[in-house]
């Protein structure tokens, strides 16, 4: 087994091993691509992959997390194909990352653990579970049409909209809400425009915004890669929370990715997100599986 760094020839190995440890993941060869050349340097992104025979049997990722009030937090992912497992591939990859982290003054790391290996590979690194995600599917060819939208709200598509910083507003305020096991700290407008809605995967279609007197008050952002979709961020400003908005725009975007032809569409919640929990629900969205976000030393 020898472990190198990746490079664009990989995008497609790294896919496949993202699919058979993290299914509910949306990527493609050309997404890894422009998330890594979008990757703003502080975050000083690595990927390590492990080789056996010429075969990518797994991989090891670290980027700065920009998204934390911390200023010594890495975000680590170790994954290993399941037949290639308990062989000491993952303590490998991992000791390389975390030599990494040190070495650019990371003290401490966030994971994503899939499944119980992975959990009890997480403690024997001494990190702390701090919170479950709940990660959901749903046929979106099954939604029901929405009813009408609530009085004064209008809806845009992210491609109808020319000025974005008021939707960039919303994702702030709405994201500060969202369960986190670091403090939350937004991207810049410019790296926001970059890394979130400059990604080839967010669909422009079907990420909606609804406008209340003009302002976004509420959206629903969709990645969308040939059959398959993941929804990561749907919120409602506070003082419109409750009328139902959330639902409502969140049924038409997977009805207009239904009529792409999406027909596998995930989303993920933290275990306490109960209004969330219970618009999906409603939805018609079904438990998948279950991740536990760890944090600890390096
Ligand atoms: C976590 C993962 C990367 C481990 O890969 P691996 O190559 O099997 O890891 P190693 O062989 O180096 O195992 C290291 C130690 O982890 C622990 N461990 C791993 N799997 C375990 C299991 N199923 N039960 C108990 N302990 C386990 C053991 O202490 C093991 O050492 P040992 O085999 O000497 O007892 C792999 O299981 C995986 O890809 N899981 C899905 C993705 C994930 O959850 N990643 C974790 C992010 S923190």
């Amino acid at each position: 087994m020898i472990l190198r760094e990746a490079t664009p020839a990989d995008d497609a190995a790294i896919v496949e091993t993202y699919a058979a440890c993290y299914p509910s993941r949306v990527l493609t060869p050309e997404s890894v691509r422009a998330d890594h050349e979008a990757a703003p340097p502080q975050e000083h992104p690595l990927t390590v992959l492990a080789e056996d025979g010429g075969k990518v049997v797994g991989l090891a990722r670290s980027h700065v997390d920009l998204e934390s009030e911390f200023t010594d937090l890495a975000v680590t992912t170790v994954m290993v194909l399941p037949g290639h497992r308990r062989k000491g591939v993952g303590t490998a990859l991992q000791r390389r990352v975390a030599e990494h982290q040190r070495a650019i003054g990371m003290r401490r790391t966030v994971a994503r653990t899939a499944d119980a290996d992975g959990a009890a590979f997480a403690s024997g690194l001494g990190l702390a579970e701090s919170r479950v995600e709940r990660i959901s599917f749903i046929d979106p060819s099954t939604v029901e049409a929405p009813g009408p939208l609530p009085e004064g709200i209008t809806l845009r598509s992210l491609g109808e909209i020319d000025d974005l910083r008021p939707v960039y507003d919303l994702d702030c305020a709405v994201s500060a809400d969202v369960p986190s096991a670091t403090p939350f700290q937004p991207y810049s407008y410019e790296q926001w425009t970059v890394s979130i809605v400059g990604t080839p995967l967010l669909d422009r279609d079907c990420s909606l915004i609804g406008y209340a007197d003009g302002e976004p008050v509420v959206m629903v952002f969709c990645d969308t890669a040939g059959t398959r979709m993941f929804s990561g961020l749907a919120g409602t400003r506070a003082d419109h929370r409750g009328r139902g908005l959330a639902r409502v725009v969140k049924a038409h975007a997977l009805r207009r990715a239904a009529g792409k032809g999406v027909r596998e569409a995930y989303t993920n919640n933290d275990d306490t997100n109960a209004a969330m929990l219970a618009v999906n629900t409603a939805l018609g969205y079904r438990e998948h599986s279950r991740q536990t976000l760890v944090l600890g030393p390096i």
